[in-house]
């Protein structure tokens, strides 16, 4: 979920949602405003996209000058008007991203003590735990300072409060909270990038710590309740919503953006010019490096996937790599020393970063490869090295994907080359492929016409099988992926090889089974698994270069051919080739393909 606060010198209505837009990222099933209106609290609420809430203020609109604001990824309770956020009593209203997990016993509580609810949030307690301090007696900020220690879990809130137009009160704890500074008006948000339309002064909560706003500023505490200065940065987050040029959807752009970003971000980590790897300074030797643990989520976690592969190859360290939920509750033991590797676009998924903290609990040096460099990981990574994808609006990844492939790759080769399991000649090599990815991509998006008839084809279909060896087969769980994240077909990925085990049961005349297989040193066996699928009359739709495509032996329903090109490379432009069926797909389908249903960009709550 995503929040904001403004205490403003004029009508705030407007702005929240403005900022909200901005934050549509963390979620959008439902939104919501509350301002102050002759001292009282008056909310506008709605479901579904903000487009809606947009709608509901314009037929009845909001005066107050200062307002909080809420766009909200369901967590406890159905997306409805009725559970959305701003939660309030007469006395208090709040916005809240996260989770407080303690909430039932709260509320029983606070049921026996008379309090009437009226939704299935959790965030609606804190709104009566902070109105129960109140009616006891106490000023907004003790009633708030006493509510916030019997809270459990990860949060960030914004309250605002009745008969107080100049006071607003944001708290953290595990989820971050920004506030900005204005022109004798101030805010609160999730990130800067919310409030870059009104200030680039911002100041980044610390773990703990609430503030207390007025429109002169804001006083920061920590959790024991001492008065703390935390520094003031200038947000380079741009105040620019980026548009979607000629494109219908934001994700058709950003997969056709990918040579251009993918060579930007190679460009970063390589000297071109002498065929070399050129790594920023890192705060630990990368020489020494015994073993190496990743974890991620999603499409990020498929990126890390791919680089276990190119980093065992080339630097021959063992890599370890978990899903981010598993990694942060499994207790792995790690040797102290060993290098932590984060992967995530936006930097602030709950599992990532709790992982991370983990990491860094047990000595591990933390490198975070983001999208995000403001982020909540970039900022409490050791170092990171940024994927330079520019701001990225669909919520089915792509480009972000492949620039985190490009940074993988080019701190496998740094590696290899440091540990000298790579020779500079080898680097030559290597660097010479990479520097070719991003030509190859454009050549695979030239296949475009053609996937999208596949697309009219494949929207018919119920189950859809990816199957590939090697880097291929982490492709083929991003294929699945993305086809099911945006069409809502059901697909699965596997391993060519793991198909006798199992999914080889489910192949008839109906199912399609895209394979994706460049000519690269696995191909024979990927061949043999083909045959399987033939065998049975699966409908084989295949992925490859010249040469697969002439010894592929079987008869298919489609082939794709990209030019040959280094195995190394093969990841970066095979990948554009599954994201442009499951856009071209959805599509044909009809659905919303920069916002599918029920998902969100980035999930702040575990
Ligand atoms: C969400 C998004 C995915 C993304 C994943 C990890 O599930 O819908 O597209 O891959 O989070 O996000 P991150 O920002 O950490 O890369």
């Amino acid at each position: 979920c995503g929040i904001v606060g403004i205490l403003g010198l004029e009508p705030v209505a407007e702005r929240l949602v403005e900022a909200l837009k901005r934050l549509e990222y963390r979620g959008y099933d439902s939104a919501g405003v509350a301002t102050l209106e002759d001292g009282g609290i008056v909310r506008r609420r709605a479901e579904g996209k903000l487009k809606n809430l947009d709608a509901r203020l314009r037929a009845e609109p909001l005066g107050g000058t200062i307002g909080i604001g809420h766009t909200r990824w369901a967590t406890h309770g159905a997306p409805t008007e009725r559970n959305a956020h701003p939660h309030a009593t007469e006395k208090v209203a709040v916005v809240h991203n996260g989770i407080i997990e303690n909430f039932r016993d709260l509320r029983r509580e606070l049921e026996a003590a008379g309090h009437v609810f009226l939704t299935e949030t959790d965030t609606e307690i804190v709104a009566h735990l902070v109105t129960d301090e109140m009616n006891k007696g106490k000023a907004p900020v003790e009633a708030v300072a006493a509510a916030l220690p019997r809270l459990r879990g990860a949060f960030a809130l914004a309250f605002l409060f009745a008969g107080e137009p100049d006071l607003m009160i944001g708290a953290r704890r595990g989820s971050p909270l920004a506030i900005g500074y204005g022109d004798g008006e101030m805010y609160v948000g999730s990130d800067a990038l919310a409030l870059a339309p009104f200030t680039s002064r911002i100041t980044y909560l610390e773990d703990g710590d609430w503030a207390i706003i007025t429109h002169r500023g804001a006083e920061i505490r920590d959790a024991a309740g001492h008065k703390v200065a935390r520094a003031q940065i200038t947000s380079s987050a741009s105040s620019f919503l980026v548009d979607k040029g000629n494109h219908r959807h934001f994700m058709a752009k950003e997969i056709h953006e990918q040579p251009e970003v993918v060579g930007h971000t190679l460009a970063h980590y390589l000297d071109m010019a002498n065929d070399r790897v050129r790594l920023p300074a890192l705060p630990f030797d990368i020489a020494s490096l015994k073993h190496v643990a990743m974890s991620a989520c999603g499409t990020a976690f498929y990126a890390g996937l791919i680089g276990k592969y190119w980093m065992e190859r080339f630097a021959r360290v063992p890599v370890e790599i978990d899903i981010a939920s598993e990694f942060r509750y499994r207790e792995a033991p790690l040797a102290p020393g060993g290098l932590a590797v984060f992967v995530s676009q936006s930097g602030e998924t709950a599992d990532t970063l709790a992982s991370l903290r983990y990491a860094a609990q047990h000595g591990q040096h933390v490198l975070g490869i983001v999208n995000v460099p403001t982020s909540t990981i970039a900022r409490e990574s050791h170092a990171i090295m940024p994927t330079l994808a520019g701001p990225e609006i669909g919520v089915a990844s792509t480009k972000a994907f492949t620039c985190q492939l490009g940074v993988l790759a080019c701190l496998a080769v740094a590696v290899g080359r440091a540990r000298g399991t790579l020779s500079e000649a080898d680097e030559q090599r290597l660097v010479g492929a990479l520097v070719a990815a991003p030509g190859l991509m454009a050549e695979a998006l030239k296949l475009e016409p053609k996937i999208e008839v596949l697309a009219r084809t494949l929207a018919k279909d119920k189950d859809v099988l990816y199957l590939g060896r090697g880097t291929s087969y982490p492709l083929a769980l991003e294929g699945a992926l993305k086809l099911k994240e945006i069409s809502y077909i059901h697909a699965e990925g596997y391993a060519a090889g793991e198909l006798k085990h199992g999914p080889i049961a489910l192949i008839d005349e109906t199912m399609p089974v895209i394979v994706i297989a460049p000519h690269d040193r696995v191909f024979e066996k990927t061949a043999s698994n083909m045959q399987e699928v033939a065998a049975r009359g699966g409908r084989i739709i295949l992925f490859t270069d010249a040469r697969g495509a002439e010894e592929a032996g079987v008869k298919t329903e489609a082939t794709f051919v990209l030019p040959d090109m280094p195995a190394t490379i093969t990841p970066f432009a095979y990948a554009v080739l599954v994201q442009l069926l499951a856009y071209h797909t959805a599509v044909v389908m009809g659905t919303d393909v920069d916002q599918p249903r029920n998902l969100a960009k980035s999930v702040t709550v575990e």
